[in-house]
């Protein structure tokens, strides 16, 4: 079995929400752990934004004590800058683990020689892992890695060796290549030969969008747990599901459209409380909100409405109207009655 210093591996098979910028801030870190997601991760945070202390970073490196375990993930592509980048954030936040970002393949990060780009450059990623390593012992450091620049330059195995040479604690493989984006198929493959060539625990990543699936990559590599990013963000029961049918070999159903709804409601809500302003809170939960209507009755015609929604109002409306239409009621006097 394998052994590792992060406790949340032993004897478990945990569940990771993906960093996701934009995406993964508290509130919806934490939506996902009420949900059963066991390990979280900031959105990314650049080296260059923690010396700045610019206000924005702040607020991504803010978490609550009920997130834990959690990581702040950072990315930059100068060793002495990530190494006393990751040290102030330790001093900052204390978060139980600091993630590397050596997978983004945004341009910005890219030509900036950040994220994926050093899957390209080995020589930098090993310097920065080491200087980070040795700056936050002993805090362990995981590392997050596409499985190559191209697909004439799959890596992941090599990179993932040296990473655990420099004493990174735990690898996640998102099973594409920079030049794929977020297109094509996440190579399953190339994960099941990292996860058997490391001393480390893996953790695959990419298109799981079910238990069924976790199960499925479980059994054909030896990953020693999974993280989801986009299906969270459609479905953030996803994880209490796999939970149950990784222990009981049962799914449980999804909440009904009235719970969903209330979650959704929630989440908006929680928003604006955040924002401390409506209408911008509400524009900027649109890609969410057509994320969780996804499968919804109507779907289309809901995708049409959010493209135009900036209030709590609007959205309750549609809200009662979409939950109506999927529960029609018996007595023509409850229609009347609900109109
Ligand atoms: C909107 C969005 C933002 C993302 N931001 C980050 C990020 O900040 N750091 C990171 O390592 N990966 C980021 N990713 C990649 C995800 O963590 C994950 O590797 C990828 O979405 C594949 O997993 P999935 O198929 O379960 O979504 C992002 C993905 C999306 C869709």
């Amino acid at each position: 079995m394998m052994k590792s210093t992060l406790p949340w591996f032993s004897g478990r098979f945990p569940l990771y929400l993906a960093p996701m910028a934009g995406v993964s801030d508290k509130i919806f870190r934490q939506l996902c752990k009420e949900h059963g997601a066991d390990v979280l991760t900031t959105e990314f945070v650049s080296a260059e934004g923690i010396f700045r202390r610019n206000e924005r970073t702040r607020e991504y490196l803010d978490f609550d004590e009920i997130e834990r375990p959690i990581g702040v993930q950072l990315f930059g592509a100068d060793a002495a800058h990530m190494a006393e980048a990751a040290r102030q954030v330790v001093e900052w936040v204390q978060p139980d683990f600091i993630d590397l970002n050596f997978g983004c393949p945004v341009n910005k990060v890219v030509s900036r020689n950040g994220g994926s780009a050093l899957l390209k450059d080995c020589p930098t990623l090993t310097s920065v892992a080491a200087a980070v390593v040795r700056a936050v012992a002993p805090l362990p450091v995981t590392a997050k890695i596409r499985i190559g620049w191209d697909a004439d330059s799959i890596n992941a195995v090599r990179v993932a060796n040296i990473l655990a040479e420099q004493g990174i604690a735990a690898i996640t493989v998102h099973g594409r290549t920079r030049a794929q984006g977020y297109s094509g198929a996440a190579d399953w493959a190339v994960i099941g030969e990292v996860s058997a060539s490391v001393p480390i625990p893996v953790i695959g990543n990419g298109d799981i969008s079910s238990p069924e699936d976790v199960v499925k990559r479980r059994n054909e590599t030896q990953i020693t747990g999974v993280m989801i990013g986009r299906a969270a963000m459609s479905a953030p029961w996803i994880f209490q599901q796999t939970k149950s049918y990784l222990a009981k070999n049962e799914v449980p159903p999804p909440p009904d459209l009235a719970e969903r709804w209330s979650i959704i409601l929630r989440h908006c809500r929680l928003a604006v409380d955040d924002w401390g302003v409506e209408e911008p809170a509400i524009r900027s939960m649109r890609a969410r909100l057509m994320a969780y209507s996804k499968g919804f009755p109507g779907s289309k015609l809901l995708r049409e409405k959010f493209q135009h929604i900036s209030t709590l109002a609007e959205l309750n409306e549609i809200a009662a109207a979409n939950h109506l239409a999927d529960t029609p009621p018996t007595h023509v006097s409850e229609v009347a009655a609900n109109v």
